[in-house]
């Protein structure tokens, strides 16, 4: 099977998964994205407006992202875009079993995709996959290198776009990302 047919399976995994299903709040949104992107977002979790047509970052926070993107010269669909939770969970923070069930979901689009990068975008990004020992504020900004891969934290777009300090500290991070990306072999 190729990487996109591998990648359909897991979205369809995720749209029929019970567990993700307990939040019932619309469509569940397993990810877009290019199958062989060298990097990968992962956001938090579906809001609303993701969660009523099944696609990622569409809603403000996902404008947000797109003028990120383009400031350093990335295309939405040359990279991979997810959330380590699947379902919108209504308006709070999703659970840690939340978080570790969708990991379970988006570990396996990441060994598919295999990308070099993946950019954590917030707390629940750097929960997933690095642990709960991480403070934002003190590590986003900083590739971090593990398994082969480079994990580089920052703050979410929802959070740049309402706090002008985030958001000036998200356009630098994303400055330093597009270094990282450029000296890619
Ligand atoms: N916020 C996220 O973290 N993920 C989405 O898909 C949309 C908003």
């Amino acid at each position: 099977m190729s990487k996109k047919e591998d990648l359909e399976k897991i979205a369809e995994e995720i749209k029929n998964c019970e567990e993700c299903k307990r939040s019932k709040f619309g469509l569940p949104v397993p990810g877009e994205g290019s199958p062989n992107a060298k990097i990968m977002f992962l956001g938090e979790a579906p809001g609303i407006n993701e969660s009523k047509i099944g696609k990622p970052f569409v809603g403000k926070s996902g404008k947000f992202l797109n003028k990120l993107l383009e400031s350093i010269g990335i295309k939405r669909e040359e990279v991979f875009i997810t959330s380590p939770v699947k379902y919108y969970p209504g308006k709070r923070a999703p659970t840690n079993e939340e978080i570790s069930h969708g990991m379970v979901h988006t570990w396996k689009q990441i060994e598919i995709i295999n990308p070099k990068i993946i950019v954590l975008l917030g707390n629940v990004a750097i929960k997933g996959t690095l642990g709960k020992n991480y403070k934002i504020s003190e590590i986003h900004g900083k590739p971090i290198k593990k398994d082969g891969r480079i994990y580089f934290p920052t703050f979410h777009p929802s959070a740049a776009r309402r706090f002008p300090k985030i958001r000036k500290l998200v356009e630098e991070d994303f400055k330093k990302l597009k270094k990282i990306i450029n000296n890619l072999s």
